[in-house]
């Protein structure tokens, strides 16, 4: 094995503590065995039976999966219920009903605590708001909202009454929101005058205002603001309102609408291998059914916990384990307005010592952030603050490294919480290979087996198998019932993303490559295979940032995106850019490559920045004219080019790209 294998292989092994497996839901390998086994052999019984116990249904379904039109899906589609009554009125009654379903800290400090009740009469409110600005059942409403108690309130109220949310990441630009608003033919928007973050007033108001006015937004009819400081904001007349206008008057209670359980509860815009992000389509029942389900397993949930998902309800991790799964267990969790680095960088070690928190789940970007915060500033690192209340930790949005794993483990895990690696995506609603807290001896760095029910392989271009200790690429043989449903309006795009012909048409295809190690069949993931990089998390298409940096119409004639590796993370953009005018050197390099990156951010958002920018006369490119990302991917990790360039057709352009501004 050579020496760059062999890092990568880790044998360190770390099986439940004795505390974890008592008392779990899922405790130990041989129940989670049999579950995997149920599902097996009554592949449609176990997910009725879950769907029985987990979901309150104004009308049970009587079918549970209809394949006859795959790979469009159907589950449980002739029943009825309601997201919403889901997560708050079935626990009027219970125990719950008087439990902290929220409690949210400001950026400022300043804590509000809501227990269920409140929430239910506060999403009731809010819902009759939408009624009488005459939003139905069916229609289309963006949120563009910070991480606020208001903000969860919005989505569930568009679910209490049939609407389809649509959340936009509030890092998202002006142009990105139009885009959106246009695609998904909203009829409302509802933000917040400015979001607070780091001590900083940010607008929120006036990006909805810019994207409006770009135009195209022929859909919209209302924009519902969210005063969130007391700065005032533009109002256009007849088309704004505040929340406390148009919640005047309303009375808490709502009936929630029944919807049939495919009813499309949101859509949620995320990058694919085009410049255009897909609208990724999410159910109702089946949806709802694995946010509180895998709240039960993979979190193994008890009453008493205090649950926090550092997560923006912008992203799918916030949908899905914020905004709806802990309200659908009826857990207490955390929402945490500001960033992890104000007013210092032990904000999170605070906020868990200061509300209790048991089960802290969180990226690895924020992790290896605050590692390198604390090894150069003592008085951040966790054991200034006392982190005795954690019992689980949990991970999400890209690969762990095992250095931040172990760093994770030690420091803020106290070597006694077990770390649930999960690996999911937007289109797959909720976790799908997770190891389980009471059950699963965790390796460092991979994110274990599948869950029970979910048929997870490994595969090669034609679909076939691929055995243990050998890479390729990941897919989903069997439909699960929190599986994207389509492209919003491109059903086409939908079948050629994830359900390649060339595999038979019927293997889901997540688009990541994974390993499964040979001993315990572990997956590893290692990365996506198509034009998706993950920056801190966040999924961004190359296609996405070309786009933008052509539409500079005035500077590039051409650019090229790749990804490259980044210690702190992830992954980092890498633009080459040729520009329509001589390639600059020096200062003005430095100048126009700063210009571009505003420009980037201008046209989708910060995120998507690039890190490095380099110009050249040209792209490498073959003698067809495609260009050769595989050296530009090389020259982007500062490597050398040991690939066979003789069909280059330009093989002098590669000194001048690997030339660093
Ligand atoms: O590449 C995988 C990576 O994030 C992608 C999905 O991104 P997104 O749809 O934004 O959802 C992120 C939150 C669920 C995947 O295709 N990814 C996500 N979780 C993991 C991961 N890669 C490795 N390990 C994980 N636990």
């Amino acid at each position: 094995m050579s020496a760059i294998e062999s890092v990568l292989v880790e044998n360190r092994v770390f099986p439940p503590p004795e505390a974890a497996v008592r008392g779990a839901r899922i405790a130990g390998m041989a129940a989670y065995e049999a579950l995997c086994q149920e599902a097996e052999r009554d592949f449609e019984g176990f997910w009725a039976r879950l769907a029985r116990e987990n979901v309150q249904w104004t009308k049970p379904f009587t079918r549970t999966l209809d394949e006859s039109n795959a790979p469009f899906y159907k589950w449980f589609d002739d029943g009825e219920l309601n997201a919403s009554a889901n997560c708050l009125d079935r626990h009027v009654g219970t125990p719950v009903e008087n439990k902290t379903a929220i409690v949210f800290e400001a950026d400022d400090g300043a804590v509000t605590r809501v227990t269920y009740k409140e929430l239910l009469a506060r999403v009731g409110r809010f819902a009759n708001a939408l009624k009488a600005q005459g939003i139905r059942k069916g229609d289309r409403v963006i949120i563009y909202m910070p991480m606020t108690i208001e903000g969860v309130v919005a989505m569930q109220a568009c679910a209490r009454i049939g609407a389809t949310h649509s959340v936009v990441f509030g890092g998202f630009s002006a142009k990105a929101l139009n885009e959106r608003i246009i695609d998904a033919g909203a009829v409302a928007v509802i933000t917040a005058n400015y979001q607070m973050r780091g001590g900083k007033e940010l607008p929120l108001k006036a990006i909805v205002d810019e994207g409006v006015a770009m135009g195209g937004c022929d859909s919209l009819k209302s924009v519902l603001v969210y005063m969130r400081t007391p700065t005032a904001c533009n109002m256009v007349a007849g088309r704004d309102r505040t929340f406390d206008e148009v919640l005047q008057g309303q009375p808490d209670a709502c009936a929630p609408e029944a919807v049939n359980a495919e009813h499309p509860l949101f859509i949620l815009y995320t990058s694919g291998s085009t410049g255009k992000p897909k609208g990724v389509q999410h159910s109702t029942g089946g949806y709802l059914l694995w946010a509180k389900l895998t709240m039960d397993w993979t979190f193994d949930l008890r009453p008493d916990d205090v649950f926090w998902c550092t997560a923006d309800i912008g992203w799918i991790t916030g949908h899905t384990y914020v905004a709806y799964g802990p309200l659908a267990a009826g857990a207490t969790q955390v929402i945490f307005e500001g960033v992890p680095t104000y007013p210092n960088a032990g904000r999170f070690w605070q906020m868990i010592e200061r509300h209790k928190v048991t089960i802290f789940y969180t990226a690895p970007t924020a992790i290896r952030s605050l590692i390198k915060a604390a090894e150069t500033d003592a008085a951040v690192h966790p054991k200034q603050s006392d982190l005795s209340s954690l019992r689980i930790l949990g991970s999400v949005g890209e690969p762990i490294n095992p250095e931040a794993w172990m760093w994770y483990h030690r420091n803020v895990g106290g070597e006694r919480c077990p770390i649930v690696d999960t690996f999911w995506q937007t289109e797959t609603g909720g976790h799908m290979i997770t190891p389980l807290p009471g059950a699963t001896p965790l390796v460092p760095g991979s994110c274990t087996l599948p869950l029970p029910g979910i048929m997870a392989a490994i595969v090669d271009e034609t679909g076939k198998d691929i055995p243990n200790g050998a890479g390729g690429m990941l897919v989903v043989k069997r439909p699960w019932p929190s599986m994207i449903r389509t492209i919003w309006g491109d059903p086409d795009r939908f079948r050629k993303s994830y359900f390649p012909e060339e595999m038979g048409g019927r293997l889901y295809l997540a688009g990541d490559g994974a390993v499964r190690s040979a001993d315990r069949g572990y997956f590893r993931i290692t990365g996506r295979i198509d034009d998706v990089l993950n920056v801190s998390g966040h999924r961004l298409g190359t296609m996405e940032i070309e786009s933008a940096l052509v539409a500079k119409t005035d500077l590039v004639a051409e650019a090229a995106v790749v990804g490259r590796p980044d210690d702190l993370t992830g992954e980092a953009v890498c633009a080459f850019v040729v520009l329509k005018r001589p390639r600059p050197v020096g200062d003005e390099a430095r100048q126009i490559a700063n210009d571009l990156r505003n420009w980037v951010a201008k046209e989708i958002g910060p995120i998507a920045k690039p890190k490095d920018i380099r110009f050249g006369d040209n792209l490498p490119k073959t003698r067809s004219g495609k260009i050769m990302r595989r050296l530009l991917r090389s020259i982007a990790k500062g490597e050398a080019i040991t690939q066979d360039t003789s069909t280059l057709e330009n093989p002098a352009i590669l000194d001048q790209l690997a030339e660093r501004l």
